[in-house]
């Protein structure tokens, strides 16, 4: 018994919703083929396109199956193979998307003694084990599809959002690897109650533009003044792409979970089209290597 699944990137955070708001990519995603074995362990047998820990305690899609099966109080054996398309240290979920992707086939091949949303605990040891803290915002929407809003973390209530259709997005990853574990350390712990004030206002709205699908109200809500101005010190050309991308017509801009790939949302085909070119032509002669996607959310 085998299953073959696409795990899709995520963008967490999208501004405003710093680990409580998160969307999943329809179009960027690793491949992952999950078999049951008959030894009773869980094993990463292989790994192409990216050199990842195969040893089941240090990989995230292994810690997070492990998991799964303790609480069931199961002892069948798996064998994951992960082909990875999306780069560790990206800022698209790339771990998410192993430990989702590894939750959500195994609770397949058992037969479903989950639903789909009792995953998201287990994929969340992944993100454990890979960042050092146990965020939902990129697992949730892997698992779950669309948009995922972390109510609470304890005890752990995940809402599912509305997708306005005509929303793209554009992906832009500068070839640099930061680790989320490294951009989370730079944060300051502490906020200002006018800088929550100006960033619950935003998520509200942002919340309310995805039911009213009011594009435009969409894109004034993608502000973040806590951790962006800390962490786009990080990413090169950060404002200048902020700039371009608005005066190619894109509803807003941002980090893109930790970074260092940013998002640009954008109405309809043609406008992430011109959005994507511009920022093509940008960074062509910048002396960086970059990856450039165009998705829906889904
Ligand atoms: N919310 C997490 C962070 C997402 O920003 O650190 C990591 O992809």
């Amino acid at each position: 018994e085998e299953l073959k699944i696409f795990a899709p990137a995520t963008v967490a955070n999208l501004s405003c919703g710093f680990d409580v708001l998160g969307c999943c990519l329809d179009s960027v995603g690793d491949e992952m083929l999950i078999k049951k074995n008959d030894l009773n362990e869980v094993r990463i047998t292989k790994i192409t396109g990216q050199d990842l820990p195969l040893e089941t305690n240090l990989n995230v899609a292994g810690v997070a199956v492990k998991a799964l099966l303790k609480k069931l109080d199961s002892n069948q054996g798996f064998d994951i193979e992960i082909s990875k398309r999306i780069k560790p240290g990206s800022g698209i979920g790339s771990s998410a998307a192993s430990s989702a992707g590894a939750v959500f086939a195994v609770n397949k091949l058992l037969e479903e003694p989950y639903k789909v949303k009792e995953l998201i605990p287990f994929a969340m040891q992944g993100e454990l084990l890979a960042s050092g803290n146990a965020h939902a915002d990129n697992v949730a929407p892997a698992l779950l599809g669309g948009f995922s809003l972390v109510r609470s973390y304890c005890p752990l209530e995940v809402l599912s959002l509305p997708v306005p259709p005509d929303l793209r997005v554009v992906v832009l990853h500068p070839m640099i690897e930061i680790k989320t574990k490294d951009s989370r350390s730079i944060i300051k712990q502490n906020v200002s109650l006018k800088s929550a004030i100006n960033q619950w206002g935003n998520l509200g709205a942002l919340v309310s533009a995805l039911y009213t699908e009011d594009y435009e109200l969409l894109g004034r809500s993608l502000q973040d003044e806590i951790v962006e101005p800390v962490r786009s010190i990080l990413i090169p050309y950060f404002q200048e792409l902020d700039k371009l991308v608005a005066e190619n017509g894109a509803l807003g801009f941002g980090i893109s979970g930790s970074g260092p790939s940013v998002y640009a949302l954008c109405k309809g085909d043609e406008n992430a089209q011109k959005v994507k070119n511009a920022i093509e032509v940008f960074y062509s002669d910048k002396n960086i290597d970059f990856d450039l996607h165009l998705s829906s959310i889904n």
